[in-house]
């Protein structure tokens, strides 16, 4: 989308966008982690970066190349990238939480390769929960700065999808949520994906689907179109 890209909608605004997959150690050799290759993300981010932003991406195990011209912050687990977009998002205008973010961790982590016994048919892991970055950000006062959270549902129904959304993006104070349906074939890895977009009120902003690329574009119009209403 050369034309869209060749608006410079975004200069001046400064955009810290999250993206990839937290890893949660459980010894030095082993993580609990998830699907997320980190291409959505890193599309919003050359996208913005294309339209004249300042982007800071934070970047958690990318399965992608990191795009040239961001300021990149490498992370790996949850608590790692709380700190660096809490860093970060102070002072900027927009902040997306794109990464897939591990809802717990391992309670403890072994500093040795965790070993089997001899007699064992099973383990059991003790997890403890992560904190909810976004819901963070999102009930703190953030004036000045749009909250745009992503949701992951596996969700089949379109109304239960829809939902679902709605209450999480109010559970999470978010001011924008990007609804996108993942499944075995749906979703990670991808060069498409399909989203909803969620804003106050639980108003459908708008929907798209097409390359990681044009979705970005469409999420990175309705950050525009919400910022001028702000300030206006
Ligand atoms: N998120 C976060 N911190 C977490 C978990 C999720 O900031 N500990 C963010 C994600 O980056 C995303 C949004 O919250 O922007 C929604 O993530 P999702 O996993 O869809 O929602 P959860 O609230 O974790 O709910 P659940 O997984 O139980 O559906
Ligand atoms: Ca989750």
């Amino acid at each position: 989308r050369a034309a869209a890209s060749a608006r410079r909608d975004l200069a001046g605004f400064r955009v810290v966008v999250t993206a990839g997959g937290t890893r949660e150690p459980l010894d030095p050799v082993r993580f609990l982690g998830n699907r997320s290759s980190g291409k959505q993300g890193v599309a919003i981010a050359e996208a913005a970066l294309a339209r004249g932003a300042e982007v800071t991406l934070i970047a958690a195990n990318l399965e992608i190349g990191e795009p040239a011209g961001c300021d990149i912050r490498r992370v790996s687990t949850a608590l790692e990238l709380q700190q660096a977009v809490t860093d970060a998002a102070n002072g900027a205008d927009v902040v997306v939480m794109a990464a897939a973010v591990a809802d717990y961790r391992p309670a403890d982590v072994s500093e040795s390769k965790l070993k089997k016994d001899a007699g064992d048919v099973g383990m059991t892991l003790e997890l403890v929960r992560n904190p909810d970055i976004l819901a963070g950000l999102g009930h703190a006062p953030h004036d000045g700065t749009l909250l745009v959270g992503f949701a992951a549902e596996t969700e089949p129904d379109d109304d239960r999808l829809l939902e679902l959304g709605r209450a999480k993006r109010e559970a999470k104070g978010a001011d924008l949520l990007v609804v996108n349906r993942v499944g075995w074939n749906e979703g990670f890895a991808r060069d498409e994906n399909a989203v909803v977009v969620i804003g106050h009120d639980g108003v459908v902003v708008t929907r798209a689907h097409g390359t990681k690329m044009s979705v970005a574009e469409v999420i990175l119009d309705v950050v525009v179109s919400e910022s001028t209403t702000a300030a206006a």
